[in-house]
């Protein structure tokens, strides 16, 4: 997926940083007072004419159809942090559309990404949530979970925490996956580029949908993904200055995103780790013999210690 065409919970983070991001992300069921303004963080990549607000710009739409698809991409680069949008996928037919949510590095040979993929499906059936970690320039970690809720009748916040202990994937407040820097890991953790974060919105019935079986139903078009609340508590990486978002590099500003509380799940984390991952991983790289019959390094290494 990685090439064509795509220029391509509120944690529980814990009860110690409540304080910080809970202000941000909990408490404002209804209150749009802390949304930022699409033009203050984000730039059209493709097909302006794609690309919706809402009036008071606040939710903001990306628009499939047999034209164009679209897509957003940060103004900044960055390096650790907790990055969080709140998304309402495309809502009834909608196999082989897929809307992506992603960081990445931008950079063409040794590319570092992390990805949430939505794939759509025929009506009642449900997404599959699609993640996926490049590191320099090699990607094929995929993972996919069926979601326990339907994600197009509201919003759900999807987030990721990065910083140079974890990388942790969350959908509400349910870590479905982490993908840790350990010193057998260390080659394949993403931790020297700064990435981007983008959106888009795009067509891939070649492969999204039951392998592809699923083919876009055009008469259903045009699709809409819809997008609020984002937040970006992290590092700001200007002119890739490595010094810059280096921990402690500055004793009066906070970086909870890569202190102690945020480098191993939480006990509550933990268990909704179990949860999600018995019950609704159905398809993870890892245990595919057909593609790897050597187990990649990084799928050895427990979740936490
Ligand atoms: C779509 O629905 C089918 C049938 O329930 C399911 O097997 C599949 O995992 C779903 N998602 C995708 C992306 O194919
Ligand atoms: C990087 O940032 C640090 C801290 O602000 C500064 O002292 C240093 O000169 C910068 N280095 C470069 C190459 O710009
Ligand atoms: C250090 O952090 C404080 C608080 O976030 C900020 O106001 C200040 O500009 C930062 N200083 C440097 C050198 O980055």
């Amino acid at each position: 997926m990685g090439g064509t065409g795509r220029v391509m919970g509120m944690s529980f983070l814990f009860l110690a940083l409540i304080g910080l991001i809970g202000r941000v992300c909990c408490q404002s069921n209804g209150d749009d007072s802390s949304a930022k303004v699409f033009d203050d963080n984000f730039q059209i990549m493709w097909a302006q004419d794609h690309f919706r607000t809402s009036e008071n710009g606040h939710v903001w739409h990306l628009v499939l159809d047999q034209n164009s698809g679209s897509g957003f991409k940060s103004k900044y680069k960055y390096r650790f942090g907790w990055f969080s949008m709140k998304l309402k996928l495309v809502p009834g037919d909608s196999a082989g559309v897929v809307t992506a949510y992603y960081m990445s590095s931008n950079t063409d040979m040794n590319r570092d990404e992390l990805d949430f993929e939505f794939l759509g499906n025929r009506s009642g059936e449900p997404y599959a949530l699609q993640t996926n970690i490049y590191a320099k320039g090699l990607g094929g970690r995929e993972q996919r979970h069926i979601l326990w809720f339907d994600p197009t009748t509201q919003f759900h916040t999807y987030s990721i925490l990065w910083n140079s202990r974890q990388i942790v994937f969350f959908v509400d407040q349910v870590p479905v996956r982490v993908h840790r820097h350990t010193e057998a890991t260390s080659d394949v953790f993403p931790k020297e580029q700064g990435m981007y974060m983008f959106s888009s919105i795009w067509n891939a019935d070649n492969w999204a949908t039951r392998g592809g079986l699923e083919k876009t139903n055009w008469a259903a078009a045009p699709f809409v993904s819809s997008y609020k609340k984002f937040h970006d508590l992290g590092c700001k990486w200007e002119d890739d200055n490595t010094t810059l978002c280096a921990n402690n590099n500055n004793a009066s500003a906070s970086h909870w995103w890569d202190e102690a509380v945020a480098w191993t799940l939480t006990k509550k984390q933990r268990e909704y780790y179990r949860w999600v991952n018995s019950k609704y991983l159905i398809y993870d790289y890892c245990h595919d013999q057909s593609r790897y019959s050597i187990k990649p390094v990084e799928c050895s290494v427990a979740p936490w210690d």
